[in-house]
């Protein structure tokens, strides 16, 4: 059986199957995408089918796809999870900077809780590790927020199954944000530790940035379906481990529809181990 939902934290239910917000920014993830209209009505479309965990980050944009969250969606209804990020800062179409200082933290959360118009963010995910700053005090900026009622629940991303143990050590993690695709296991450490913690993994990447979408393989076992490519391969992450759960991104109505219809594909043990095959 596969199951529909996933608790966070034990007592946060969402939708396994969510929607991720890159998409609804430009190239690289640096300003706009297109016409707002068009993002706005994905989100709402994404809700009105029954999405329940959306994936943003304050650096989308940057602030650009949170300010889009909110357009679309504020007052929000119950129920609807909205993941964000901190501790990555942009300064141009190329440049990236880790930046995990505690101070800045409380400025970044601060920030996003403005833009998505919220008093508590329901998971906040430290967007990568600082290597010049102790984990123990980026943790422990973020279980600050959490004591002041700010974050309800911290997730880490791009993290190893080491860090993810030493990180459990010092506070509760619920979440867990790597790269993951049917092409792309390297994570698998880290989802087997995921699955013994009972902690959720948001793959990024579930279709492989669009590649899966065309992947031969998936395309022969979608046919027997008469599903896509990619709902094959967002059915094999839905199949794969309860904790998965996926937020594929896309700009477009048609795509979104065809990502979530990606719930109702069964695939047999066969295709399972055929697909396992694949790398
Ligand atoms: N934590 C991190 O460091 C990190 C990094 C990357 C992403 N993420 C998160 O993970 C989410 C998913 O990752 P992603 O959006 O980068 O990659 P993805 O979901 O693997 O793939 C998105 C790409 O596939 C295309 N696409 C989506 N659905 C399609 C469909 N049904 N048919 C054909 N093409 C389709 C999209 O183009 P269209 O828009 O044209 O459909 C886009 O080019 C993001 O939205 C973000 O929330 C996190």
């Amino acid at each position: 059986m596969i199951e529909e939902t996933f608790a966070l934290g034990g007592d946060l239910p969402v939708r396994r199957l969510g929607y991720g917000t890159a998409q609804l920014t430009g190239p690289g993830y640096w300003g706009p995408r297109g016409d707002v209209r068009d993002a706005v009505a994905v989100l709402r479309r994404a809700v009105e089918r029954g999405v329940t965990l959306i994936d943003t980050a304050d650096n989308y944009g940057p602030s650009i796809a949170e300010e889009l969250v909110a357009e679309a969606l504020h007052p929000y209804p119950e129920g609807l999870v909205i993941a964000t990020k901190g501790g990555v800062v942009r300064t141009s179409d190329s440049a990236w900077h880790i930046d995990g200082r505690p101070e800045s933290l409380r400025e970044m959360c601060e920030a996003s809780l403005r833009r998505l118009r919220l008093e508590t963010i329901d998971l906040y995910q430290l967007h990568r590790l600082d290597p010049a700053v102790p984990m123990a005090e980026q943790l422990g900026a973020l279980e600050e927020l959490r004591a002041e009622g700010k974050i309800r629940y911290v997730g880490l991303d791009t993290v190893s199954a080491e860090q993810l143990s030493a990180a459990l050590e010092l506070t509760e993690i619920v979440s867990v944000q790597n790269r993951y695709n049917l092409l792309d296991r390297e994570s698998e450490p880290l989802l087997d530790l995921c699955e013994e913690r009972g902690i959720a993994f948001l793959p990024w990447f579930p279709l492989g940035n669009g590649e899966l979408t065309k992947h031969p393989e998936c395309a022969r076992i979608a046919a027997a379906h008469g599903a896509t490519p990619g709902q094959v391969a967002l059915a094999w992450l839905l199949h794969r481990s309860p904790v998965l759960c996926p937020t594929p991104g896309t700009g477009r109505l048609v795509h979104l529809e065809e990502n979530l219809d990606a719930a109702g594909v069964r695939l047999t043990a066969t295709e399972l181990s055929l697909l396992a095959s694949l790398r």
